[in-house]
């Protein structure tokens, strides 16, 4: 079964193909990032119009690289949200067109449920059931995964998600957007102990995160930096990178790891954007097995951030429950995993939901 998925939910133009569920067969991304760095974010407005100038290119290159034709596809997944809603509608219009000429079915993809998924895209994948983190510049999120579509929310941040801190610290410091890779460059010349910043733990059993008081004691700390003469400066600005950077790995291995012992699971697994850390997944895998002794599995960079395969890969999934879309489905800037198949969205904050 040849499915193409298809997202374009933020700033990335991304089109893959999947046999089956297993082989992945082309896997086109088309970044916008150049245009959105001199602004220090994406820009929606700017997004949408990129996304409706290359996501026919994106497509058909795609499909060059997989060997097949448009004809050949048995079915088209596509990103209905979340994200953000003009890019979402490019995406998601296409795919409805396209699905309606080449009568096939069309399957309407949630964003958050393809990274966690992304990890199958892997030859070496985690045993059911384990702890998944997704860790992105929209969402920081732990989840119980027992199997395809039978997940619990355990926490997530209830301000901003850890990608979203690694940008807004990027753009403190001048770095231009996105942040997550400069700070990580800049972090390895630093010493991650020159300075501490606060950890909000968010109570004793809570698998919650927040990182608004960590940017805010951050963008305070730089405001002091910048205001001390350079001969009397102690620390350098890749220090401050490198202690920012290491009191949000600390939080993110804490809590994952609070999460396995939860849970009892054997198992777990990081993705989305900010799991291209090196040093989180440093952290992660050293203190995991020292701790818990067990493993942790991630997908590789490009299946880390937003990419057409792992909607591809949700796509079939959801497609063998028979999950198909109708032409009149719509985009959806917030779109809770709690809302899939019907299931009414619950304030989720300490409270488990479940997702099946
Ligand atoms: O998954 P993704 O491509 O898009 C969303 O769905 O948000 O994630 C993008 C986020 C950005 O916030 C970016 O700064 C972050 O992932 N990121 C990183 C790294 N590479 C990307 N964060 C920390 N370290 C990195 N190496
Ligand atoms: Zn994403």
């Amino acid at each position: 079964m040849l499915i193409l998925g298809i997202d374009t939910s933020c700033d990335d133009t991304s089109a893959g193909v999947m046999r089956d569920g297993r082989e992945v067969l082309a896997n086109v991304v088309h970044s916008q990032i150049a245009l959105h760095h001199r602004h220090g974010g994406v820009v929606p407005e700017l997004a949408s119009r990129e996304h409706l100038k290359n996501l026919i290119p994106v497509v058909e290159e795609a499909l060059k690289t997989a060997g097949v034709d448009f004809h050949d596809l048995d079915a088209l997944a596509v990103t209905q949200g979340p994200g953000l809603v003009g890019s979402l509608l490019v995406g998601l219009y296409y795919a409805k067109a396209l699905a309606l000429a080449l009568k096939i079915p069309l399957i309407a993809v949630n964003h958050l449920e393809a990274h966690l998924l992304s990890i199958f895209l892997e030859p070496e994948v985690p045993p059911f059931p384990y702890v998944a983190l997704t860790v992105s510049g929209g969402h920081t999120q732990l989840y119980h995964v027992r199997g395809y579509g039978d997940y619990t929310l355990l926490g997530q941040t209830v301000d901003d998600a850890a990608g979203e801190a690694f940008d807004k610290v990027a753009k403190i410091f001048g770095l231009g957007y996105p942040g997550g890779r400069v700070i990580e460059g800049l972090a390895r010349s630093g010493d991650a102990r020159a300075i501490r910043f606060p950890r909000a733990w968010m109570g004793k059993d809570s698998l919650n995160f927040s990182f608004s008081g960590l940017k805010t004691a951050v963008l305070l700390q730089h405001r002091r930096w910048i205001e001390t003469p350079e001969a009397e400066r102690t620390l350098s600005l890749a220090d401050l990178a490198a202690a920012f950077q290491e009191a949000v790995v600390d939080v993110l291995v804490q809590k994952t790891l609070a999460a396995v012992e939860r849970t009892g699971v054997s198992a777990a697994a990081v993705a989305g954007g900010v799991a291209c850390n090196g040093h989180l997944r440093a952290r992660m895998s050293a203190t995991a097995k020292e701790e818990k002794g067990i493993a942790v599995f991630y997908p590789r960079p490009a299946y880390c951030t937003d990419n057409g395969a792992m909607i591809a890969l949700t796509g079939y999934r959801r497609f063998l429950k028979g999950e198909t879309a109708g032409l009149d489905v719509d985009a959806r800037s917030k779109f809770p995993m709690g809302d899939l198949m019907g299931v009414r969205p619950m304030n989720c904050m300490d409270r488990e939901i479940r997702v099946r």
